[in-house]
């Protein structure tokens, strides 16, 4: 190679070497992304989820249905192989999730009705997953969207753990992951709980009464999947009220999507909304750290109609002006 070209090869490394990524910023608090394992076969993604991230979350890889398919048959393959990821590329790891009304295994979802079975199959699922990622879970969804949607009754969402085993099932779910994982910080995890309603209002008094208990919880997750305008005005002052009960909380699968057709109107709207979420946690010390729910546009499942592009890079790895914003908001 000529001495030019060898140059213009070097001065472009040095290029890539210096080039600003969000994580840089992240010192106090963590910027995270969930992860899907093949995706990892991308090599631009790849590349750039490690490069971008401290944090990572499994899509679906460590759901009850793709981890325990049936009765005592695991297959920590995927899984295994995010948490390999992450530790090759400095990442904290979250877990999700032991509890889902979604993703149940069909031998499961069969002990309707039956409580001493089914207790024992979900205390059986914690501690086989809880212990095989021992030490390596920074923090696990241990519930999630376990709440009803307006606070009424004992709180909690109809269907097969509240009919069969009762409301201290959830209780029960965190003593158990304790006694699997004691490191491992324990949250519960849902939508719709962002701002201040009836369905936080709630979460807030049965955490309370939780943490009176001595129910070792340690966090609330509020999930954030927002159209475009609507970050709840209320999520800072939300978060801060579950901060002072003396729990960590965090931002778990935040994306921002708008209609489509988009346009370059939509997408600087996008921005602000993007750096007003993060911005919400920046402030308040308990706030450990912001998880997006996917960085780019290519690996994003939408589950509403007539709207996307709620990733913060474009379905060409292109990044969109909402990474300059959040970029501000990061420290
Ligand atoms: O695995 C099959 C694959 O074999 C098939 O080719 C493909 C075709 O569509 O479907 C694949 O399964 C899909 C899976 O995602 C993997 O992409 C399922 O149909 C689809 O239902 C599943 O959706 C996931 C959803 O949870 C349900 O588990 C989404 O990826 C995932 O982003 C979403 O994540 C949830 C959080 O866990 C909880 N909060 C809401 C959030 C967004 O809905």
């Amino acid at each position: 190679m000529s001495l030019f070209k060898t140059s213009i090869v070097l001065v472009s490394l040095l290029f890539v070497c210096i080039e600003a990524h969000l994580r840089d910023k992240a010192k106090q608090k963590y910027i995270g992304t969930a992860l899907a394992a093949h995706a990892l076969s991308d090599p631009e993604y790849n590349q750039m989820a490690g490069a971008e991230f401290n944090s990572a979350s499994p899509e679906n890889e460590m759901k009850w249905a793709a981890l325990e398919t049936s009765r005592g048959h695991y297959n920590f393959g995927d899984a295994d192989k995010l948490v390999a990821y992450a530790q090759q590329h400095d990442m904290k790891m979250r877990g999700h999730t032991f509890l889902w009304h979604r993703r149940i295994p069909a031998y499961a979802e069969a002990l309707h009705g039956n409580k001493a079975e089914l207790e024992k199959v979900v205390k059986e699922h914690i501690t086989k997953v809880a212990t095989h990622f021992k030490g390596k879970i920074y923090a696990w969804d241990v519930v999630n969207e376990v709440l009803n949607e307006d606070g009424s009754g004992n709180k909690l969402r109809k269907g097969l753990f509240l009919d069969t085993l009762g409301p201290s099932y959830v209780e029960e779910a965190f003593r158990t992951a304790h006694a699997a994982d004691p490191n491992a910080k324990l949250y519960i995890n849902d939508y719709g709980i962002e701002g201040k309603n009836k369905k936080s209002d709630a979460l807030y008094e049965l955490v309370k009464e939780w943490k009176a208990k001595g129910v070792p919880i340690h966090g609330v997750g509020v999930q954030a999947h927002f159209r475009e305008g609507g970050v709840a005005s209320t999520l800072h002052e939300n978060l801060k009220r579950f901060a002072d009960l003396g729990l960590d909380v965090a931002i778990t699968e935040l994306n921002i999507r708008y209609k489509l057709p988009g346009s370059a109107d939509k997408k600087a709207k996008q921005a602000q909304d993007y750096e007003k979420a993060f911005s919400a946690c920046k402030t308040i010390p308990r706030c450990v750290g912001v998880t997006v729910w996917g960085f780019t546009d290519k690996y994003s499942n939408i589950f509403d109609k007539g709207y996307g592009e709620q990733e913060l890079w474009d379905q060409h790895y292109k990044p969109k002006s909402a990474v300059n914003a959040v970029e501000k908001e990061l420290i």
